[in-house]
């Protein structure tokens, strides 16, 4: 017999001033597909394959500035240029009734001299390098080059960096910015004790570590309002070397600082996604921050449907990111609703450079109307 109840997933969320008809979250995801980080017009069918009336979607890790970038055509909104060529991508999901953050980063060390301005070596909270050729789940990474540990001087421009893309977010007519914190790049290499090991007041203790992030906070919440500010944050994940002693005493310190700035929501990633994408087992859980957390809560990481359900149904998360099955499965809250079977993912195409294959071309379900 058909089952008629609705799923967590696919009720109504208020989400601070926009109303959302599902609970369903397309995570971000780098697709490496925007030439000399430019978002191309392929983004275009891609975004707008994956939107839908009231539905989430994150854009991908937008570099903020020229040092900010790690890995090839990953897209930026510092140049006129990058923030004209967001406009029909945003405009595309906008048209289908979608609503659009995107997310913006600084890689920090996780990056080469071949990807910074001039060939210099790119910045961190650090002079530690990464293990050179560390292979990041299926992120194959050229080399990696030393870093060079932020002078504390320079430390207000980067935030400012932060603050600038924010404002370009929202020119290019975005809905808001998700803060990029999470999985080991420049801002948890701030957050984590197990890489920051600075002596100014942005190292050492919890309240110096989250310094860096929160002045972000700050100055982007700012400049567009905290209602439009997300962040995510992967205090458990180990990505990119990224290691906390302590990383439930990082969340909580993180969101209960959070709740000062009134920011819409915190998007986290859950422990049991350790080391790149995949799934393990972890006795740790979100619940301690998400109970602390005053604003709204994403969770991801390994999420399928029926335990995506279970998250909303049981208070652990109002919304629930999906990255690996959204992307390969474009028309994703319809297949959940529907209950139909799922495309499989294909790792080989995540990071390649085709704006088709692995990109656009994954089918449709027939009776959508949108295939
Ligand atoms: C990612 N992930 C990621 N996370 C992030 O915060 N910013 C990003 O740009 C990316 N890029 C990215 C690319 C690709 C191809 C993958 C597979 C993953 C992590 C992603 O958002 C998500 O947290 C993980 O994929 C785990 O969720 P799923 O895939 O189990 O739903």
């Amino acid at each position: 017999m058909e089952d008629t109840t609705i799923q967590p997933l696919l009720t109504p969320y208020k989400l601070g001033k926009f109303n959302l008809s599902h609970r369903i979250v397309l995570a971000p995801l780098t697709r490496q597909r925007s030439y000399n980080n430019v978002p191309q017009p392929h983004a275009i069918l891609y975004y707008s394959q994956r939107a839908s009336k009231g539905g989430l979607l994150l854009a991908e890790a937008t570099g903020v500035s020229d040092t900010a970038q790690g890995y090839p055509d990953a897209p930026g909104i510092w140049t006129k240029e990058q923030v004209e060529a967001w406009k029909p991508i945003v405009d595309a999901v906008h048209a289908k009734g979608g609503i659009f953050f995107c997310q913006i980063w600084h890689v920090g060390r996780v990056s080469n001299t071949g990807l910074q301005p001039n060939g210099q070596a790119p910045i961190s909270s650090t002079d530690k390098a990464l293990t050179p050729q560390l292979r990041a789940s299926e992120v194959d990474i050229a080399d990696f080059s030393p870093p060079r540990r932020l002078r504390t001087d320079e430390i207000p421009q980067i935030v400012n960096d932060f603050r600038i893309a924010a404002r370009n977010v929202m020119e290019a007519g975005f809905d808001g910015v998700e803060i990029h914190g999470a999985h080991g790049y420049l801002i948890e290499q701030f957050l984590k004790d197990q890489v920051n090991d600075r002596t100014d007041q942005y190292g050492g203790s919890l309240e110096n570590r989250c310094r860096f992030a929160l002045e972000i906070v700050e100055a982007v919440a700012k400049e567009i309002g905290a209602d439009k500010v997300g962040i995510r944050l992967s205090p458990y994940t180990e990505f990119m070397e990224s290691v906390d002693s302590d990383p439930q005493a990082l969340g909580l310190y993180m969101v209960e600082a959070l709740n000062k700035y009134g920011i819409l929501y915190c998007h986290m990633v859950e422990p049991r996604i350790k080391i790149g994408m995949e799934v393990c087992e972890s006795p740790q859980s979100l619940v301690p921050m998400r109970k602390a957390f005053n604003g709204s809560f994403i969770a991801a990481g390994g999420y399928g449907r029926d335990d995506g359900n279970d998250a909303v149904a049981e208070n652990r998360a109002d919304l629930v990111a999906y990255g690996r099955l959204f992307l390969a499965n474009p028309d994703l809250p319809r297949r959940f609703e529907l209950g139909a079977p799922l495309n499989k993912y294909d790792r080989s195409s995540f990071y390649t450079s085709d704006p088709v294959i692995g990109y656009t071309d994954y089918p449709f379900l027939e009776d959508n109307g949108n295939a």
